[in-house]
Formats: structure tokens, C-alpha cells, sequence
């Protein structure tokens, strides 16, 4: 969702503000602009609907000059994502603009009472009510002053926001401030650097800081960056983080997008999560932050995501279930929150999965838990995120940056995560003794090469995709750890595909589905080698038999299978059951891109989607 990005500095502003934007673009946006200060000392500015290269154009034919300047891709929440809408949004007097992540909750009651006083609105947004805040308490106290013209103006806001701030008056200039929503800073020898996350920054520096909420930056054209905190006092050790993602690592290096780009890291990025977890005393999570001791008190887990994190929360449930016999309880963080009744014992953990790291529902979700007394940890792909920040202890995935919306490699990594957790709290709470530990770490260690093999076989993918030329809908059914397969295989379909597509457990389909059974209508069944591998194969039946034309995923060698299904994704054997998902779901990954772009979608920024869902 919106990406913010700001520059003051030696070098011309517009290279990095654009640059940084098409950056930005993963994190989903239907508009963009930038405002420079200009040499003649007046705000210059561009912003359409639309794409960053259709900005680019447009900044290029005005022949935007100024090497202080601010860059937005703006996720409409109020207001039609129009050209007008896009951001930033200025003042009346046009001397100070803004760009602006977040929601202002009390955007209404402050127009109005801006209105009242003489100010006009050129925009729909709730974004826009901060310029002329910022106005006003610079033609009052704060005149000269921007830190302070910003600090107060962001008093009157109720909401979230990550704020990039110019003015003419002082151009050189940007200050930055955040509550709620991200925002990184940066201090080099060429000038200053802000940015919603780090994937802007990692092509100028390694090194950034990390505001805190309702910190205030200014950063000057020396390089500059100092921190203002909520006191107002000078932060003069802010947090820093090392950018281990080399800016090569968002690029597409040969693939035809980041998404297929992905699919085919997930072999290598497990293997990164899963070197050195075992050590003398078995799994090594030393992220938890938790002996032995406490870990054994745990009697109770409530695991909160949402979207394709909330499928890896699915399977955690029965992993840890399964074999650290704690019971679990998976939420959606959206519906979580709303919750009157929250049952937490003294020994309760929350573990939040975000890839992002920003999941407003998430957080919020994370900080209830905490405000009831409990542990939080999160997993998560971001290690200076809120979600990292704010938790007791967090496992950073190392799946690199995602770029593409569709989450993939995040997604496989974040069930390895799952299951080390599951085996670290088996083996502290004498549920699994430490051969038994050791022997799932060793299955676990095969599962790269599984990737690695059904990535040889996405051929059969492709020949499965043809089956949804003429459809209009599919279903996805799976049993167990599986339906959890079939709810992230249809969730990946529809999001880049546009095609609707719905996942049941399988033997939930007699009860409604089966109904939108007809001649042709695509079903995908995951059907591995395990032990409800007959009830679901009886499920495969019964769509057959309506005509139904079955996409079984299926292990090597199932005779059974392949006699009954003509178009079958096979799968190598996977040692333990609990771990097929983690194989099977890369050719439903894979399928849904060919399908996608079969039907000429863009598969990396598909429409309406957003990256990191920074509101709520
Ligand atoms: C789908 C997808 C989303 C995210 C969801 C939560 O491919 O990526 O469903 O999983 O928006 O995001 P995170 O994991 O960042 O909290």
C-alpha cells in the first residue's frame, strides 16, 4: 500500500524519487507523483493516475529540476485514484507539500474546521487535510520552523501515518515523521535519503535508521539525518539495520517476472532458514527468546495472520497440535481484533506470521495480545518491520525480498518456520524426544530438493493451465494439512488470475459445492500419499462422475490416481505427511501464474493488491 519516498541532497532529486517509486510498485498503488523544490525556489510539481513509468514520462517532459524532493504511490482508501487524488497535496499558498501512508481517521471533523477558516481542498483524499495543517502552524508559531510546524500539525491527527513533508521556504529541507504506518531514513555522503522500506535504500546504502513511532526527522542536502523524539528531544543513537538484501536481489536477473523469479528461490531460501538449527540439544531457535522452561509452561497458542499467512497459521495449528500437543487456535487478524472474548491462560503464546512485517490487523492483533499479558513471536520476512520491532521474539525467514504481490517464496518459508517452532516446543515440553526431533529435522532437510524436483516438472503445469481457458470458476479440494494447500492454491489463482475460484475440504463438498459441479468445470484435488489419500480419491469420483475435469496433485507412482485422472501435478514422495504441503502447493503456484498469463494478466502487480496492507 502506499510507498513513500523523500530526497535532499548534491544529485538532481527526480532519478531517486522515481526510481525509488517503480521500487515501491510492489506494494500495490493505482497512482504517483513527486513535487521538487525548484531552483527558483517555488514547489514544482507532476501526478497522474496511473503508473511510475507513465510519471517518469511526465516528469520528464516538465523538465522537473531540484535536488530536494518528495514521491508517492498512493493505494486509493478516500477518493477515486485519479490525477487530482494522487499525491502529494499541497497547501493553499502551494509552498508546502506532503506526501502521505496511512489513514486520518479524523480527517472529516479537521476539513471542516480547516474550511472553516478559509481553507480550500483541491482533493477527495483525507491525506490532504496535513498540508494545510502544516500551513496553518507555520503562519502561527511555527513560522521558519518546519520540525515544528510538522510536530504540530501531526498532534491533531488520529490514525496512522508515514508523512514526508517540503517547503519552499526552506528548500533543502524534508522532514519525515510516522506513526503507525513504516518509514526508514538514511544519511549518506550524497544527501538524505526516506523511504516507506528499505528496497529503495539498498542501491544507495547499507546502513539505515529506523523511526520510531511519532519521531521526527529533518533531513538536510549535507547528508544529515537527525531524530526529534515524541518529547522532542534529540535522539542521538537512533535504530539502525544492516540491508543484507543486495540491490540486485529486486531485480529480475533473466526471468520473465519476480514472480517466477520466486517460485524458484524457495528451494534456496529454505535451505538458508533451515542451516544450523540443529545443534547439541536438538532445534536451535534462540529467536524465541524463551528457555526451556517457559516454553514447557506454554498450554495454549493463539497463531494470527491474514491472507497466505493465515494458511501457514492453518498448519502450524496441526503441526503443533499434532506434535507438541498444545492446543492451538488460528485467527484471522481482521476478525481476531473484533473478538470480545479472547480466552488467554498465564501461559499463553501469540505467534504472528507476516511476511511484511506491516500487516495493520496483524499488529494490532500482536499488540492486544501483548496488552493481555502475553509472549508475542513473530515470523516474518522483515527484520526492522513494526511486526520484528514490537515482538518479544521474531524469526526472520530470510526468503529475501519479495517483490511480487502474490506472496510465494515468503509463504513456503514461513511453514518451514512453523514447523521448527513445532519442533522446538515438542522437544522443551518432552512431547518428542531429541531422536525424534532430529529425524523430522532430517526429513525437513530434504525439502529443497522436492522443490527443486517439482520445479523440473512445471511443464505439467502449463499443459494443466489450458484446462481453465474456457472457465469462469474452479474449486480446490484437499483434506488435512492439505486443505490448507487447496485454500492457498485457489487464493493464488484468483489474486492473479482474476478467475474465481473457491477451496473446500474435501469432504465438505457434499454439503454445497458440488452444486457448481458441471461438464468441464476445473477441480483441483490434492490427493497425496497419506492417510486420508482414499476418502479424497472417493471425492475425485464424484466430481468425475458430474464431468467434472479433475487437476489431481498426486505422489509418484499412485496408480490409483493416474487411472482416474487424466491431467495429474505429480509430486515426489515427501517423507513425512505433515511436510506435503510445503512441496505440493509450488505447482498450484505455478499453475496459477500460467493460467494468469494465459489470460494476459499482469502477474507481479495484479489490480486492487497490495504488498504490505498498512490499514486496517
Ligand atoms: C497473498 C498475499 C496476501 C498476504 C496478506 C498478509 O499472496 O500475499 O494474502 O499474505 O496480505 O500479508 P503479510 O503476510 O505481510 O501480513
Amino acid at each position: 500500500m502506499c510507498g513513500v519516498v523523500g530526497y535532499t541532497g548534491k544529485n538532481q532529486a527526480v532519478k531517486f524519487l522515481l526510481d525509488g517509486l517503480q521500487t515501491l510498485e510492489y506494494r500495490g498503488y493505482d497512482s504517483a507523483g513527486v513535487e521538487v523544490v525548484s531552483p527558483s525556489g517555488n514547489l514544482h510539481g507532476v501526478k497522474c493516475a496511473g503508473r511510475v513509468h507513465t510519471l517518469a514520462e511526465r516528469c520528464q517532459a516538465a523538465n522537473l529540476v531540484g535536488t530536494c524532493g518528495i514521491g508517492h504511490t498512493r493505494w486509493a482508501t478516500h477518493g477515486a485514484p485519479t490525477d487530482r487524488n494522487a499525491h502529494p497535496h499541497t497547501d493553499c499558498s502551494g509552498r508546502i507539500a506532503i506526501v502521505h501512508n496511512g489513514i486520518i481517521e479524523n480527517y472529516l471533523e479537521l476539513k471542516r474546521y480547516l474550511m472553516e477558516r478559509g481553507h480550500e481542498f483541491k482533493s477527495d483524499t483525507d491525506s490532504e487535510v496535513i498540508a494545510h495543517l502544516i500551513e496553518e502552524a507555520w503562519n502561527g508559531a511555527a513560522r521558519g520552523n518546519l520540525v515544528e510546524a510538522v510536530r504540530v500539525a501531526t498532534e491533531r491527527l488520529e490514525g496512522s501515518w508515514a508523512l514526508a513533508c517540503i517547503c519552499a521556504d526552506v528548500p533543502g529541507q524534508l522532514v519525515v515523521t510516522r506513526k503507525g504506518s513504516p518509514l526508514v531514513v538514511a544519511s549518506t555522503t550524497d544527501g538524505a535519503y526516506a523511504a516507506s522500506d528499505v528496497m529503495p535504500l539498498a542501491s544507495v546504502t547499507s546502513h539505515v535508521i529506523q523511526l520510531n513511532d511519532y519521531d521526527i526527522a529533518l533531513l538536510t542536502p549535507d547528508g544529515a539525518v537527525k531524530v526529534y523524539d515524541h518529547d522532542d528531544e534529540e535522539v542521538h543513537h537512533p535504530d539502525t539495520i544492516d540491508i543484507d538484501w543486495d540491490a540486485s536481489a529486486a531485480t529480475l536477473g533473466g526471468y520473465a517476472d519476480f514472480m517466477a523469479k520466486e517460485i524458484s528461490e524457495q528451494p534456496e531460501a529454505i535451505e538458508r532458514l533451515l542451516k544450523d538449527r540443529l545443534g547439541q540439544h536438538g532445534i536451535e531457535l534462540d529467536e524465541l527468546k524463551m528457555g526451556n522452561k517457559d516454553l514447557a509452561q506454554i498450554d495454549r497458542i493463539f497463531v494470527i495472520a491474514c491472507g497466505t499467512s493465515y494458511h501457514v497459521g492453518l498448519i502450524a495449528k496441526i503441526i503443533i497440535q499434532t506434535w507438541a500437543k498444545i492446543p492451538v487456535f488460528c485467527e484471522y487478524a481482521s476478525e481476531f481484533n473484533y473478538e470480545d472474548e479472547v480466552l488467554v491462560t498465564p501461559h499463553t503464546l501469540c505467534v504472528i506470521i507476516t511476511q511484511s512485517g506491516e500487516t495493520a490487523d496483524t499488529l494490532t492483533a500482536a499488540r492486544r495480545m501483548k496488552g493481555m499479558g502475553c509472549k508475542v513471536f513473530a515470523i516474518t520476512n522483515v527484520l526492522g518491520s513494526s511486526a520484528a520491532r514490537e515482538s518479544d521474539g521474531t524469526m526472520d525467514i530470510q526468503a529475501g525480498p519479495e517483490v511480487c504481490v502474490a506472496s510465494t517464496k515468503a509463504y513456503t518459508a514461513q511453514m518451514v518456520a512453523a514447523v521448527l517452532l513445532a519442533l522446538r516446543l515438542a522437544q522443551a515440553n518432552g512431547s518428542m524426544d531429541q531422536q525424534e526431533v532430529e529425524r523430522h529435522y532430517r526429513d525437513l532437510q530434504q525439502i529443497p530438493d522436492l522443490i527443486r524436483e517439482v520445479l523440473k516438472r512445471s511443464w505439467q503445469d502449463q499443459q494443466a493451465a489450458k484446462l481453465f481457458r474456457n472457465a469462469h470458476s474452479a474449486l480446490f479440494l484437499g483434506r488435512g494439512v492439505n486443505s490448507t494447500t487447496a485454500y492457498e492454491g485457489a487464493l493464488k489463482l484468483k489474486e492473479i488470475s482474476y478467475l474465481h475460484a473457491e477451496a473446500y475440504p474435501a469432504g465438505e463438498m457434499k454439503h454445497g459445492p458440488i452444486a457448481l459441479l458441471e461438464p468441464g468445470f476445473p477441480v483441483v484435488a490434492i490427493v497425496p500419499a497419506d492417510h486420508v489419500h482414499d476418502k479424497t480419491l472417493s471425492n475425485i469420483e464424484e466430481c468425475i462422475a458430474r464431468g467434472a475435469q479433475v487437476i489431481a496433485v498426486a505422489t509418484d507412482g499412485d496408480e490409483s490416481v493416474a487411472k482416474l485422472c487424466q491431467h495429474v501435478l505429480w509430486v515426489p514422495p515427501v517423507p513425512d505427511e505433515l511436510l506435503v504441503p510445503i512441496v505440493a502447493v509450488v505447482h498450484l503456484q505455478i499453475l496459477a501464474r500460467y493460467v494468469a498469463r494465459a489470460r494476459g494478466c499482469d502477474v507481479d502487480k495484479p489490480r486492487n493488491l497490495a504488498k504490505s496492507v498498512t490499514v486496517e
